[in-house]
């Protein structure tokens, strides 16, 4: 037995007059599991563990969370790093293959991003027959997962040339779709990508040129889009994560699993938080709420209101992203010269929840989602949109997910179990004796 093996920390599991010696893991930061991969094997039961609140489903080396700390790493870089030093397109690079790109590694990466930044025509008559009021994540969803009707689908055993073009593909038509999915929304025509553009400037521009307008992206929103996106390329195992590596695990193709991952995405309580925190202080402005007034909504248990983008289930501390996102949002503001009350309200709000105790006790701080909505705001996005966003930022953390659980030996088809309530067995009464 290796020596590594022998210090492995142990534990003893005693109930009913028996014994079993369960492993510990370790992880590169000192975070402890006990291994409980063979626990129905050694001990006849299973572990209980409502929402996985308690659970490691993997082994992971791309993103690193310290929930206490208020600490983000990918591959072992620090979130503040990566946000001041690079572009989205290299920390999506760094995501899916392991390391930040050299100058030809970059540049190959955004050739192949220009090359496959067009949507294949045919696909541009399913935006047309969306109604008027289709929300965007309906529409991201659907024409991801479409994508693998007109682009060949990855298989378990796919060559990395292919893995790289497919990955490629998705990462740079997803923007073309989100870009054509606002089109559609404000009847404007489509506007196509470009090869001079890079990677932030090209959405933009998808997203706010129109025939009428002479709008060029300037180089403050191209950076602050590059970091916004950046902000949201991974952290760990999050529920649209989980989706993307659960639906992964099927063997389903690489488009339904993104697929899957954005439906996730665009829940309330996940990225759709974005979204609900703009709806949420346009209503405090349009009700004249003090912060008095919500933070006594959001404590009260008979009010179903929650402070959106409050609290998170990893940080309880201060989300790292959120405070990039409060100096974006109001470096930006001063920048744009532009006076959103809904940043007066939002940092009213925060001073006011951070030093109730009821926040105070359960440690509930803004998280990603509290800030950034505002920045979007600022740039011109419609809330509908906001969610979007976080789903072509969070792209290159669903496939880096991806791809590490397929390379992952350890990996099954995902298959929890459940502790069951309901009847013991039951005769069959034929209806008429059921009248
Ligand atoms: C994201 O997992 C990730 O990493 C996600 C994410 C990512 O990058 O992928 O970081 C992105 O999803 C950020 C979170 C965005 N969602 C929101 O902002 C929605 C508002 N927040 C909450 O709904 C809540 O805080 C969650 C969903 C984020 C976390 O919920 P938990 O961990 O299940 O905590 P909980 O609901 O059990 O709350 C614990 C206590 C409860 O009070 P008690 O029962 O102990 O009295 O805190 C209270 C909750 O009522 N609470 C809140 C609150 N959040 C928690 N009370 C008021 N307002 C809030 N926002």
């Amino acid at each position: 037995m290796s020596d590594e093996k022998k210090k492995q920390p142990k534990a003893n599991l005693s109930w009913d007059g028996k014994t079993v010696e369960v492993e510990m893991l370790e992880g590169t930061e000192g975070e402890r599991a006990f291994n409980f991969s063979r626990l129905k094997a050694e001990t006849g039961c299973y572990a209980f563990d409502p929402a996985m609140m308690n659970t490691c489903v993997c082994r992971s080396a791309i993103t690193y969370v310290d929930g206490e700390q208020g600490i983000l790493r990918h591959r072992g870089y620090a979130i503040e790093d990566l946000v001041e030093h690079c572009s989205f397109i290299e920390v999506a690079y760094l995501l899916i293959h392991g390391a930040l790109p050299t100058t030809t590694q970059r540049q190959r990466f955004s050739r192949l991003l220009n090359i496959h930044s067009m949507l294949h025509e045919d696909m541009r008559s399913f935006f047309g027959n969306y109604p008027e009021g289709a929300h965007p994540m309906a529409v991201l969803s659907a024409m991801v997962v479409s994508l693998s009707s007109f682009y060949p689908e990855l298989r378990l055993d796919s060559d990395k040339e292919e893995i790289d073009i497919t990955v490629t593909r998705l990462l740079s038509k997803l923007r073309t779709i989100a870009a054509f999915s606002y089109k559609k929304s404000i009847g404007e025509p489509f506007v196509y990508p470009s090869h001079r553009h890079s990677y932030c400037e090209n959405f933009l521009n998808m997203m706010f040129c129109s025939p009428v307008s002479l709008y060029k992206a300037d180089d403050y929103d191209v950076a602050v889009m590059n970091k916004l996106l950046i902000l949201h390329a991974d952290h760990e195992q999050n529920a649209s994560t989980t989706a993307v590596r659960m639906v992964g695990s099927t063997g389903a193709n690489l488009y339904a699993c993104i697929s899957a991952g954005i439906c996730a995405l665009w829940g309330p309580l996940h990225g759709g938080a974005n979204q609900a925190v703009v709806e949420m202080l346009e209503k405090i402005q349009r009700d004249g709420l003090t912060p008095d007034q919500v933070v006594a909504k959001a404590k009260d248990k008979n009010d179903p209101f929650r402070l959106m983008g409050f609290g998170h289930r990893i940080y309880k501390s201060y989300d790292p992203r959120a405070k990039i996102a409060k100096q974006l949002c109001q470096a930006m503001l001063k920048k744009k010269r532009l006076n959103d009350p809904l940043l007066d309200i939002a940092q009213g709000l925060e001073e006011r929840a951070l030093n109730d105790v009821y926040f105070q006790e359960r440690n509930l701080y803004p998280n990603v989602d509290f800030y950034t909505g505002l920045i979007y705001r600022a740039m011109g996005f419609p809330k509908e949109t906001f969610t979007v966003l976080f789903a072509l930022g969070r792209l290159p953390g669903w496939i880096a997910h991806w791809q590490e659980m397929h390379n992952d030996p350890e990996q099954k088809i995902m298959r929890p179990r459940q502790i069951y309530t309901g009847p013991g067995k039951t005769e069959y009464v034929p209806i008429e004796a059921r009248d």
